[in-house]
């Protein structure tokens, strides 16, 4: 029988935080590889994605946290990206299937792009198979049995890190706004929100689908308290649309 020359990569998205959101396709993924690699905090190892998914992965198959600093410092990012991507492209080309997991889906928001570019970079040229998860917004609308968009609505996704005077600018053209990684600037998305000309419901989701879930159709009451890392806000122009 030939040997394997090079692994495949799988990014799987593991969903919001509750094993019981990740897909079966996620499982079957899980099971299959001979390595896991886990982004994680470098302070103590922490990651969201490796709780989710350890129920699946068989005690067989090593599992790797890779340490991503928590940092706005392009120079120390890119140093650990060429560190973790390496320990990544090592692995592949020894042969062995890997698997890289992220919470929610892992095109959105997600150090799995980084990942990717990364390693083709470096010039890697493992074949790679993408398994999609259930995003933290799917799940907080879930939570909150509030659409997310509907008829001939738009809907906008945006990081909350950018400034929050650019929610007028997308409030002029979009009918509903996804405003992940809220946590940072909770204060003045919300304010941004309220100061719109017409009127929008304002929701806040954190740490959704896990056992602390919060969630809340008057995000304007949480105003000055400090938010939760897994804190999303769903924005959406009143009224609701009729059904055509
Ligand atoms: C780096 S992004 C990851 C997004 C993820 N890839 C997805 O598809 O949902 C991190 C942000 O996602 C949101 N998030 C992730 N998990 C969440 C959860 N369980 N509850 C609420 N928000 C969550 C928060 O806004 C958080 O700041």
């Amino acid at each position: 029988m030939s040997q394997k020359t090079i692994g495949t990569l799988y990014g799987v998205g593991v969903g919001p935080g509750d094993p019981k959101l990740m897909t079966l396709r996620a499982v079957e993924v899980l099971r299959g590889v001979s390595v896991v690699f886990a982004a994680s905090s470098p302070k103590n190892g922490y990651s969201l994605a490796l709780n989710t998914a350890q129920g699946h992965i068989p005690p067989e198959v090593e599992v790797v946290r890779l340490p991503f600093p928590m940092t706005d410092s392009h120079e120390l990012l890119a140093q650990a990206w060429r560190a973790n991507a390496g320990a990544v492209a090592q692995a592949l080309e020894q042969g062995r299937d890997a698997a890289f997991i992220t919470i929610g889906d892992p095109l959105t928001y997600s150090t799995y792009g980084y990942l990717l570019r990364t390693l083709r970079d470096m010039g890697c040229q493992a074949p790679v198979v993408t398994v999609p998860g259930v995003t933290a917004y799917h799940a907080a609308a879930a939570s909150l049995n509030t659409p997310l968009v509907e008829s001939r609505q738009s809907l906008a996704v945006i990081s909350g890190v950018a400034d929050p005077a650019e929610i007028a600018n997308l409030a002029a053209i979009s009918d509903n706004i996804v405003i992940m990684k809220a946590y940072r600037q909770f204060d003045q998305i919300v304010e941004a929100v309220e100061a719109l000309p017409e009127k929008w419901s304002l929701a806040a989701a954190s740490q959704v689908s896990l056992a602390e879930e919060k969630a809340t159709t008057e995000a304007g009451a949480l105003k000055g308290q400090k938010q939760h890392y897994l804190t999303l806000v769903i924005a959406k122009r009143r009224p609701a649309p009729q059904a055509d």
